[in-house]
């Protein structure tokens, strides 16, 4: 069975680990989380300096073989929790150097054609990565129209979702949808074409509903905000995103959060900040992979790496960014 993660792991490609470490510096040892562990290449590429110590987490069940074989390797430096991110208090009470979330599904997963995250999937609709309460059968099979509707719209962000719901309800009703294949030729005859798009027209509709069943953006919103409370001060909140719903959150979180040297008037006394200052001053700045890595693994193009610095601060609990995202994030409270 041995062979069996290890091709798992090689099967997958990092997303931007070099620029990760980059941040990281593990060459000083140190204490990381590792919120998504998926086939360990971050935790590995840490644990490979001395002094360094990675608890990892990951809700799929599915790696919890090769994170046996890191326990063996690694021995007390390497913890795996088999847990969502939300969570993260639950299962750590220490302090960390740098947390870190390279969001979304992994390569293991994507090419795994019995979990039905790829269009070509003909297997039974599920798209969970594990720990959730519903998956894609359900939500396409079962949800009210206006519902579908506006999953597809918000968290695809698809503009014919209202064509494609009507083609689902269609089908739907002389008999159930069963799998992925056969979601993604609705979606394809449902819209309009439009040759300049290089991306499967099926992509933004297959996102929502995986957003949806793994309640991502919940999941997003609570694991930032546990994992500030674990950061030293000084740590670094770094995240990997891959679409533009996820990246407006850390975006206005950091920014929202953060102490603006730049907006304060050298020639007047440093003002009294008011609000909840988190992070140090925060550029906005995005880094994204290399053409080379491009090349190499076009599935990382539409990556997005995010980094804040935890202040001195005490935690305060950031409601603004609860209320800002709330509209969305009471639509995934419909499957408590
Ligand atoms: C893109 S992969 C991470 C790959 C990893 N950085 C590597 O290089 O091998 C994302 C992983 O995060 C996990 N994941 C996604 N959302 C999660 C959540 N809310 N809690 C815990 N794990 C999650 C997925 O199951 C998947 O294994």
């Amino acid at each position: 069975m041995r062979t069996t993660h290890t091709l798992m792991e090689k099967k997958h490609f990092p997303v931007m680990l070099e620029e990760v470490l980059n941040i990281c510096s593990p060459h000083r040892g140190g204490n990381y989380l590792d919120c998504t562990f998926g086939g360990g290449s971050y935790t590995k590429g840490i644990l490979n300096f001395p002094d360094t110590n990675v608890i990892a987490l990951d809700r799929d069940k599915s790696v919890i073989e090769i994170a046996k074989d890191f326990k063996k390797k690694f021995k007390s430096r390497f913890e795996f929790f088999h847990s969502k991110f939300s969570d993260i208090n639950k299962v750590t009470k220490g302090k960390f150097d740098a947390v870190i979330f390279d969001l979304g599904i992994s390569s293991i997963q994507l090419d795994d054609m019995k979990r039905s995250f790829s269009f070509k999937s003909t297997y039974k609709l599920d798209m969970s990565m594990g720990l959730s309460k519903i998956n894609a059968y359900d939500v396409i099979n079962f949800s009210k129209s206006e519902d579908l509707k506006k999953i597809i719209k918000i968290f695809g962000e698809e503009k014919e979702a209202s064509k494609i719901v009507k083609n689902i309800i269609g089908k739907r009703d002389n008999k159930k949808i069963e799998t992925a294949d056969e979601l993604a030729k609705i979606i394809e005859y449902s819209k309009k074409k439009n040759f300049k798009k290089k991306i499967n027209p099926s992509t933004q509709t297959f996102q929502a509903i995986r957003i949806f069943v793994n309640k991502e953006i919940s999941e997003l919103i609570n694991g930032l905000i546990n994992a500030t409370k674990v950061l030293k001060p000084g740590g670094k909140l770094i995240l990997v995103s891959f679409h533009s719903l996820e990246d407006k959150i850390i975006k206005f979180y950091f920014k929202h959060y953060s102490i603006n040297k730049s907006k304060q008037n050298k020639y007047l006394p440093i003002q009294k900040e008011k609000g909840i200052y988190l992070f140090d001053f925060y550029r906005n700045k995005i880094l994204k992979p290399s053409e080379n890595e491009i090349s190499l693994n076009p599935r990382s193009r539409s990556a997005k790496l995010r980094v804040a610095v935890r202040s001195e601060k005490n935690f305060e609990e950031p409601f603004d960014l609860r209320k800002k995202f709330k509209m969305i994030t009471d639509m995934e409270k419909k499957i408590d």
